[in-house]
């Protein structure tokens, strides 16, 4: 047995980076991680492996797609499976020995196993109990399940089977058309795979700029996936060789059935809190299953923290590893914080699409007066030379005192351009001091600052 000043519950971005920071301001700090390896879910089996599979399929389109138009001839490439799972395999190892090594640097104990909480103070993994000053859950998320619909990771499958599938499906039915299941469903199509995206509101990207999730549902209809929108699933039958996705068109009850050979379920996920021995402890959970926080990270129990996918708010990564980052503070005695409303979203397509702040929808919800900066990046001559000119970006701003109230792009590197309007935003900026920064040319900022300057006088290349 150890005593600790924190010990994190959960090896994840949020239970990571908070140990790391934690560790950095002089507190014995500990984490508890029961996979084999650290990183949790974003590291394993989410964000890490989604991207290299990603960029993987991303360089196979542009062989068969753009390649010629370049100049560069010859035998196109062919995806060999196994090799694309190994390379996945890779970057996975790479990043997740990272941590460690970054916990041994940073002198964070891993305690590995699996945690419960049987009194304040106190963590129990295995038969070990230790001592602890704060504790902190960073425990995630699980996928979230959906009646009629039965999970095997092999036939019908999670985004953790998507990423190890025995062989690139014929037909792949997604079941959500969320952000899981446009990135997943893409590296299929890339791949070959017939797919078809169901989804149960009349839209892609529910949360999302509207005119954005019109683009960019345009454009992977372009590369080959299909949509069935207003639908909603009502169950999957599992058959020797293939599975049937049944689902009722809501604008008119009626019945339907796809055939496939692989069903990937990507309706959301939900807070995984399993065994913690949370209600015996008295942490009060939201109706919706995650651990209830105040702004410094504590739950009702005295000196039990959460943060992450566990408590309300966007399930991402970066929102888990920033308030990580602040409890850590929090627990130094520093003045640890998280801006919730500048969180950015991002879907790691090709194109990319990025978002943060306020959307039109929120807005005129809110009946707030706001104007809009659009430039589309037909308008970009970087975009225009490497065949990437599909998409836009949009700039809202307060319409009377022209301060920026959110962003939303589609287009080249969204995942990237958005974060100078994130800390022109954090600084309170106005569209017009994006507009009066120089911005280097040719890049594909120059299409940020064409939306900020069409917040006032106009773009000049539109
Ligand atoms: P999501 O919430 O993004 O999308 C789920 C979709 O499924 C929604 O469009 C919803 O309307 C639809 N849906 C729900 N029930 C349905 C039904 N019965 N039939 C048809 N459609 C139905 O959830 P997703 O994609 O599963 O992702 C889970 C979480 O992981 C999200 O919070 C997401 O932000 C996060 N994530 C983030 C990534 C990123 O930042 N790039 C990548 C992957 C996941």
């Amino acid at each position: 047995m150890a005593s600790y000043d924190v010990i994190f519950i959960g090896g994840g971005p949020g239970g990571y980076v908070g140990a790391i920071r934690a560790a950095q301001l002089g507190l014995r700090t500990a984490c508890v991680e029961g996979r084999e390896t650290l990183g949790g879910t974003c590291l394993n089996v989410g964000c890490i492996p989604s991207k290299a599979l990603l960029h993987a399929t991303h360089q196979l389109h542009e062989a068969e797609h753009n390649f010629e138009a370049m100049g560069l001839m010859g035998a196109k490439p062919k995806p060999d499976w196994k090799k694309m799972l190994a390379y996945k395999d890779d970057a996975i190892g790479q990043n997740v020995k990272g941590v460690e090594f970054l916990f041994k640097k940073n002198k964070v104990d891993w305690l590995k196993g699996w945690a419960a909480i049987p009194a304040p103070g106190k963590v129990r993994v295995g038969e070990e109990v230790h001592e602890a000053g704060a504790i902190v859950i960073a425990t995630g998320s699980e996928s979230a399940s959906l009646k009629g619909v039965e999970v095997d990771e092999k036939a019908v499958v999670t985004s953790t089977g998507a990423l190890e599938l025995g062989r690139i499906p014929k037909k792949l039915v997604v079941i959500g058309g969320g952000v899981i299941g446009l990135e997943m469903g893409s590296v299929y199509a890339r791949l070959g795979s017939e797919v078809t995206v169901v989804e149960y509101l009349d839209r892609l990207i529910p949360g999302n700029d509207s005119e954005v999730a019109r683009t960019f549902q345009r454009i992977l209809r372009k590369q080959g996936m299909e949509f069935i929108l207003g639908a909603a699933v009502q169950g999957v039958e599992t058959l020797k060789t293939k599975t049937k996705v049944h689902y009722k068109l809501r604008k008119d009850d009626s019945a339907h059935v796809l055939d496939a050979d692989t069903v990937l379920l990507a309706t959301g996920r939900r807070p995984y809190t399993e065994g913690l021995g949370l209600e015996a402890l008295g942490v009060k959970l939201t109706d919706r299953g995650q651990v209830a926080v105040n702004a410094r990270f504590e739950t009702s129990v005295k000196g039990v923290y959460a943060i992450g996918d566990a408590t309300p708010g966007a399930m991402l990564a970066h929102k888990a590893m920033d308030e990580g980052h602040a409890v850590a503070e929090i627990l130094a005695g520093q003045a640890g914080h998280v801006n919730h409303l500048l969180i950015p979203g991002v879907i790691y397509t090709h194109p990319e699409v990025a978002s943060v702040g306020e959307t039109e929808e929120t807005l005129k919800e809110a009946g707030r007066a706001y104007k809009v900066g659009k430039f589309s990046f037909m308008g970009n001559g970087r975009a225009k030379a490497n065949f990437a000119a599909d998409g836009f970006v949009k700039i809202l701003a307060d319409r009377e005192t022209d301060r920026i109230l959110g962003a939303h792009i589609v287009g080249p590197m969204a995942g990237d351009l958005i974060h100078e309007i994130c800390v022109a935003m954090e600084f309170g900026a106005a569209a017009e001091d994006l507009a009066r920064t120089c911005h280097a040319h040719p890049t594909y900022s120059e299409a940020v600052r064409e939306a900020a300057l069409a917040c006032g006088d106009g773009a000049i290349h539109a």
